[in-house]
C-alpha cells in the first residue's frame, strides 16, 4: 500500500468497494446469524440496528477524517494530530485488537477453506441435520488439519501485503462482491420456498421487545462494531488513501448501506433453513457451517452452487484479513520509524499470527475469548478514545476533510456530527457497559 500513500485509490467507488470488502466478510455472513441466533434473532436484529445507526456514521466518518487528515495509520495518526505522545495508547490498542481478532479469524477463514475443499469433493450428499452437526465437529476436532487450513489463508493474506498488491484485491472485490450479494439473493430466494421457513422469518423479523436484555444489547453493540470493522483503525488507512475530494460522508454511509444489507440477507438465508430443516437457531459459531450445506442440497446446481459460494465467502474472508493484517503491519513500520520495512514487518506479523491461531485450534475456550472480547471490549473502547479524540481533542475537527466548506446544511451536520462525538457516542458506550455489568 505504500504506492497508493502517495496515489490514492485509483477512483471513488474503488476506494468504496474496498473499505466495503474490508468491512464485508466474516462477521456479516458467520458471525451475524449465529450471534443473531443466540440472542433472540428479531429482538438482537432491532438493536442492531440501532447500534448501527448510532454508532456507524459518526465512528466511521471520524476514522476516514483521522486517516486523511494525518495521512497515517493508527500508530502515527495520533502522534502527528495531537502533536503529542498522550494519546498513543490509542495505536498500540488498534494493534492488539487487530492481532485478537486476526487470532480467531483466520481459524474461521480456515473453516471456509476446510468447507470450499469439501464442497469440491461433493461430501455433503445426503447429510440431515444431525449428520452435518457431526461432520462439522469431525472436521474441527482434526487440529493439525485445521492449523494448516488456518495457516493457509495467513500466508496469502501476507503475500498480498508483501508485493503489495492491493490494486489487484481493489479490482476483484470490485467483481466478485456484487457477485457474492447476486448469489445469496438467489439463496435467500430458494431458502423462502422451503416448508417452514416463514417461521423462520418470523424469528428473525418479526419484533419481540421484550427478549431485548442488557446481554443481548451489549452483544448488539460489539457485532456491530465488528461487521463495519470500526474501533480499531483499519478505516483509518483507507482514510489515508482517499482521494483529497472523495465525501467522506458519502462513503461512510455507502459501506454502512453494503455491510448491513449482506448481514440482513446472511440472516435472511439462515434462519428460514435452520426451521425448514430442523436445526437449533442458538447453534453458536458453528451455524452457518451446519445449514449452509443443507441449503446447497435444495439448489439447483447444488455442486457448483456450493462450489461458488464457498470460494466467495473465502474471498470475502480473505478481503477482511488484509485490512486487519494491515494494521499491525503498519504499526510496526510506523512505530519502528520504518527501521523495519514493509516486507519485514510482513514476517514479525504473520509468525506472531501463527503462534496466536495455534493457541485458538488448540484451546477451543481461548477462541471464544478472543472472539466475545475483541468485538465486545476492545473494540468499543477503541471507538470510545477515538470519539472522544477528535470531538474534544483535535482542533476544528469539521474543518477539513469531513464537512467542508463548513457552510449551511453542512455547518448544522457539522454540529450534529461534532456533538454525537462528544456526547452521544461516548455517552452510549459507556452506558451499555455499565448496563452489562448490571450496574444500571
Ligand atoms: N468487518 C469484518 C467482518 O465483518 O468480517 C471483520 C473485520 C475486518 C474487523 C477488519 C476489523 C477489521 F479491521
Amino acid at each position: 500500500m505504500a504506492e497508493q500513500k502517495k496515489t490514492g485509490f485509483s477512483s471513488k467507488i474503488g476506494l468504496i468497494m474496498a473499505a466495503a470488502g474490508g468491512a464485508i466478510g466474516l462477521g456479516n455472513i458467520w458471525k451475524f446469524p449465529y450471534i443473531a441466533g443466540e440472542n433472540g434473532g428479531s429482538a438482537f436484529l432491532i438493536v442492531y440496528l440501532v447500534c448501527v445507526a448510532l454508532f456507524g456514521l459518526p465512528l466511521l466518518m471520524t476514522e476516514f477524517l483521522i486517516g486523511k487528515r494525518s495521512g497515517k495509520s493508527a500508530y502515527g495518526a495520533f502522534r502527528t494530530l495531537s502533536g503529542n505522545n498522550r494519546w498513543q495508547w490509542l495505536g498500540w490498542l488498534c494493534m492488539l485488537t487487530a492481532l485478537v481478532i486476526m487470532g480467531f479469524y483466520f481459524v474461521v477463514t480456515g473453516w471456509c477453506f476446510s468447507y470450499l475443499v469439501e464442497a469440491v469433493n461433493d461430501v455433503f450428499g445426503g447429510f440431515d441435520a444431525t449428520a452435518m452437526t457431526a461432520h462439522f465437529q469431525k472436521i474441527i476436532s482434526n487440529k493439525p488439519r485445521m492449523l494448516l487450513f488456518s495457516i493457509l489463508p495467513v500466508a496469502l493474506t501476507g503475500a498480498v501485503l508483501w508485493f503489495d498488491v492491493n490494486k489487484g484485491i481493489e479490482r476483484l472485490s470490485k467483481i466478485l462482491m456484487p457477485l457474492l450479494l447476486l448469489m445469496m439473493v438467489l439463496m435467500a430466494g430458494r431458502v423462502l420456498m422451503l416448508d417452514g421457513s416463514n417461521i423462520g422469518m418470523q424469528f428473525f423479523f418479526q419484533a419481540d421487545f421484550t427478549k431485548i436484555t442488557p446481554h443481548v444489547i451489549m452483544e448488539a453493540m460489539g457485532q456491530c462494531f465488528f461487521s463495519l470493522s470500526i474501533g480499531m483503525g483499519a478505516l483509518i488507512t483507507y482514510g489515508a488513501y482517499m482521494p483529497k475530494n472523495q465525501n467522506v460522508v458519502a462513503t461512510s454511509i455507502q459501506v454502512i448501506v453494503l455491510d448491513t444489507l449482506v448481514a440482513l440477507l446472511a440472516g435472511a438465508i439462515i434462519f428460514p433453513a435452520v426451521f425448514a430443516f430442523g436445526f437449533n437457531p442458538a447453534e453458536g459459531p458453528e451455524l452457518v457451517f451446519v445449514v449452509l450445506p443443507a441449503v446447497f442440497e435444495q439448489m439447483s446446481f447444488s455442486w457448483f452452487s456450493s462450489v461458488l459460494f464457498f470460494a466467495l465467502l473465502c474471498i470475502a474472508a480473505i478481503t477482511s484479513t488484509i485490512s486487519l493484517m494491515e494494521v499491525a503491519v503498519a504499526f510496526v513500520c510506523e512505530a519502528s520509524n520504518n527501521k523495519l520495512n514493509r516486507h519485514k514487518s510482513v514476517l514479525i506479523v504473520s509468525a506472531v499470527v501463527l503462534v496466536m491461531i495455534a493457541v485458538c485450534v488448540l484451546v477451543p475456550q481461548v477462541f471464544t475469548i478472543f472472539d466475545e472480547v475483541s468485538a465486545c471490549i476492545m473494540m468499543p473502547i477503541g471507538a470510545l478514545g477515538m470519539a472522544i479524540f477528535v470531538g474534544w481533542n483535535l482542533p476544528n475537527p469539521n474543518g477539513k476533510g469531513v464537512l467542508s466548506p463548513a457552510k449551511g446544511a453542512k455547518r448544522v451536520m457539522g454540529k450534529i456530527y461534532i456533538n454525537a462525538l462528544r456526547w452521544l457516542v461516548p455517552a452510549a458506550i459507556i452506558l451499555i457497559f455499565l448496563n452489562s455489568l448490571g450496574i444500571l
